[in-house]
């Protein structure tokens, strides 16, 4: 396994790659690799012939007051795990090689997905998620590159923008890959005490108890809302940030659910910031 660190020798090394005629499948992440990110090295094994994760903690997503210094980084662990996914290229750089003119001046930025949940909380992050990704595509020029559902929202920017710019690359989501108790595994996660890590199971009960009102019929957003409150509150570390009832397709809150719904939730716990999120699909009901 390669770690490249230069933007120009990974691009040189993508284009042998591609005219050598295999497949590029490619993973985007800041590092601290857990079991989400090694399901999506997995399934980008089985899409390409060559893996590329990436390993950059992006500053331009990180607001002022956000945990860009505080992000955990190992580099070494993170090179380990990829090895033994058979991932073949970690693109690692430094903020220098990325950002070499300081932030740069040029954005893409989005308008309507990011209008909503994590938008007005995290004002410029999801500019600097897409700007980032741009990037990046450009540089490892991947066929397939895998994201989570676990960010959902960031997902949807991603197909968006693919979309809307033209960027000649699949794009697929993987599900959410939890611990025991239902907590979404997070880099994040390492933020939490003890006693907050046992409560943050809260975000998980409160999206199930969301899906058990659904399937005994209840479709307005207000009783799945009120319930989940009412979930979280039993969990007294816990801040709800915001638990929105959107559209899959546009991400516009929806007060009766008619088809396919994202339950979304995000709950501030100690120094961590938890999203997780369900979709509630009309199909699917028994
Ligand atoms: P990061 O938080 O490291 O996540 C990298 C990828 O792993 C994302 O697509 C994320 O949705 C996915 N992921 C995280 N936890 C997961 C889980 N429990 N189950 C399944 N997938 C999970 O997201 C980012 O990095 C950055 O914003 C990035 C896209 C790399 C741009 O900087």
């Amino acid at each position: 396994m390669k770690i490249i660190r230069s933007i120009v020798a990974m691009q040189a090394e993508a284009r042998g790659i591609r005219q050598a005629g295999r497949r590029i499948g490619f993973v985007p992440t800041m590092g601290c690799l857990h079991e989400g990110h090694l399901a999506l090295i997995r399934k980008a094994r089985e899409l390409a012939d060559c893996v590329v994760v990436s390993i950059f903690v992006n500053p331009t997503q990180f607001g002022p007051q956000e945990d860009y210094t505080a992000y955990p980084r190992d580099l070494e662990r993170d090179a380990c795990l990829c090895s033994r996914e058979g991932v073949e290229i970690v693109f690692h750089p430094d903020v220098a090689e990325m950002y070499p003119a300081g932030h740069g001046s040029v954005f893409v930025d989005e308008k309507e997905l990011s209008a909503g949940l994590c938008g007005p909380f995290r004002p410029g992050h999801f500019r600097g998620v897409l700007t980032v990704v741009a990037k990046l595509f450009n540089i490892v020029q991947p066929d397939v590159a895998v994201f989570g559902q676990k960010d959902a929202q960031q997902a949807r920017l991603v197909q968006e923008m693919v979309y809307d710019l033209n960027f000649p690359v699949q794009i697929v989501v993987m599900p959410t890959v939890r611990e025991p108790d239902g907590l979404a595994m997070s880099s994040r996660n390492t933020y939490l005490s003890e006693t907050e890590r046992r409560q943050a199971s809260c975000l998980y009960r409160a999206l199930c108890r969301a899906r058990e009102l659904y399937d005994a019929g209840v479709r307005d957003s207000a009783s799945l809302r009120a319930a989940m409150l009412a979930t979280i509150a039993a969990a007294p570390a816990a801040r709800v940030e915001y638990i929105e009832i959107v559209d899959v397709d546009r991400l516009k809150p929806l007060d009766v659910i008619a088809g396919k719904a994202l339950v979304a939730i995000c709950v501030r716990i100690g120094a961590a910031r938890l999203v997780d999120n369900i979709v509630l699909d009309p199909s699917l009901c028994s």
